[in-house]
């Protein structure tokens, strides 16, 4: 079986009943994975996903020399022989988040080597914040042949405002400067709960880290690393995705393990298009009856509403009520999704970042293709609400990002399976 040939069979109409478990955020997951090379020790993660994302770490890991064992949601990294400071290209090309390895490394071994990083379909993908921070702790860096070279004997601690608050400049930064000499503040850092998490993380293997969270974070540069145990946060888009398929299917939603506060920007994108969203206990309750409204919506650094809800609430909004605007603010290419949805019957028109959604009574059942993880997820909510059947292709795509997702919707009423050639 080719598992990029997979597709998703989709029958819409089915509302989502019953209760859903969240898995550990791949965003989470994928920096926490990358500084257990900052430690000499052992390292155990918990809640980890079992995404191609976090198989295609789990090999950059091993191939830098680090042991890995694994077990159904979770992983033992020991990074205490690494034997190389380069990525191989092939591993680069498939995976952006593999450039957090850079911060790491340069910490753990004063170098690293590797090409310019793949990743989504979203827009260009620029690290020069990434370069820029790790040349201000000292790095001298060098672009050779489609590869970036970064050597430093010792970093030293410095002051870095960064132009725009990159959640993976602000972690590569972090996991450079937590064994560099002195200090290091970052400022108009990321705000995203995964930075507040890799805080988290690192503070426990003995780095001296304040500030996650807030647009500030300073660290005071420490010799040495230890082992550490770390469960990872919930995925908060998992989670939003989750609720926007609740809604917008007139359904009837518990999900489980999740952090209310961290999902806010939707809760309140919710309510205000007539859904219901309850935080019970740990768990979150959607529901909703009828037709939703159309609402507006701008993507904005969190906690302002993420990027990677766009695609799935631009799906829950084509059969609202009404029309609505949304502003991609955040990546320069990110309505991919648009032509598809457009296939099913939706009536959006693009105007540079803003995309208008008139809502139209129904969405209708169509041949669609994934172009990236949530453009993809989008077409399969459309596809539950959509009238006859869907069919997703280049499903690869979701699975870099969702576990099981066929598995999950169908164990809420939906009618959806995957079609392996
Ligand atoms: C992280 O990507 C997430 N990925 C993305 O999730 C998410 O969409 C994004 O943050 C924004 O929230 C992981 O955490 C693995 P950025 P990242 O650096 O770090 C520009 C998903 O679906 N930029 O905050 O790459 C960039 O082009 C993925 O799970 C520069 O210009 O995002 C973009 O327009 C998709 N120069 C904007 O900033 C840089 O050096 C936000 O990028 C870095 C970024």
């Amino acid at each position: 079986m080719l598992p990029g040939m997979d597709k998703f069979l989709i029958t819409g109409g089915k509302p989502l009943q019953g209760t859903v478990r969240i898995a550990g955020a791949k965003n989470a997951t994928l920096p926490v994975m990358a500084a257990t090379l900052l430690s000499p020790g052992v390292s155990e993660i918990h809640d980890v996903p079992d995404l191609r994302d976090v198989r295609k770490m789990k090999d950059i890991l091993t191939i830098l020399g680090a042991k890995i064992e694994s077990g159904p949601s979770w992983c033992r990294v020991d990074a205490s022989h690494i034997t190389s400071s380069q990525v191989p290209e092939r591993l680069m090309r498939e995976m952006r988040s593999s450039v957090f390895i850079m911060g790491a490394l340069l910490g753990r071994q004063g170098a690293v080597k590797l090409s310019y990083p793949g990743g989504c379909a979203i827009g260009p993908r620029p690290i020069d914040l990434h370069l820029k921070g790790l040349a201000s702790l000292g790095a001298r860096i060098s672009e050779r042949h489609g590869y970036i070279i970064a050597e430093a004997k010792k970093l030293q601690g410095s002051d870095i405002h960064l132009d725009f608050p990159s959640v993976g400049a602000t972690e590569n930064i972090m996991m450079a400067a937590v064994l560099a000499d002195g200090v290091t503040v970052i400022r108009n850092a990321a705000k995203e709960p995964e930075v507040v998490d890799l805080q988290n993380f690192l503070n426990k293997m003995g780095a001296r880290i304040r500030g996650a969270g807030t647009d500030t974070i300073k660290i005071e540069g420490v010799s040495t690393l230890g082992s550490a145990s770390h469960n990872v946060i919930p995925d908060r888009i998992e989670a939003g995705t989750f609720m926007v398929a609740a809604a917008m299917t007139g359904g009837d939603v518990y999900l489980e393990n999740v952090i209310a506060e961290h999902n806010e920007p939707v809760t309140a994108k919710l309510r205000e298009a007539g859904a219901f969203v309850e935080p019970v206990g740990d768990k979150v309750h959607v529901w909703a009856k009828g037709r939703l409204t159309a609402v507006d919506v701008k993507t904005l650094p969190y906690p302002g509403y993420p990027t990677d809800m766009q695609p799935q609430t631009m799906a829950m909004l084509s059969g609202a009520a009404g029309t609505s605007v949304i502003i991609e603010n955040i990546f320069a290419n990110r309505f991919k999704h648009v032509d598809e949805l457009r296939r099913m019957g939706a009536q959006i028109s693009i105007e540079g970042r803003a995309a208008v959604i008139r809502g139209v009574e129904r969405l209708s059942g169509a041949a669609v293709e994934a172009s990236d993880l949530r453009a993809g997820v989008a077409l399969v909510l459309a596809g539950l609400v959509a009238e006859g059947q869907t069919v997703v292709d280049h499903i690869y795509h979701i699975d870099r990002g969702y576990e099981g997702l066929e598995h999950k919707l169908a164990a809420l009423g939906a009618q959806v399976q995957r079609l392996q050639k």
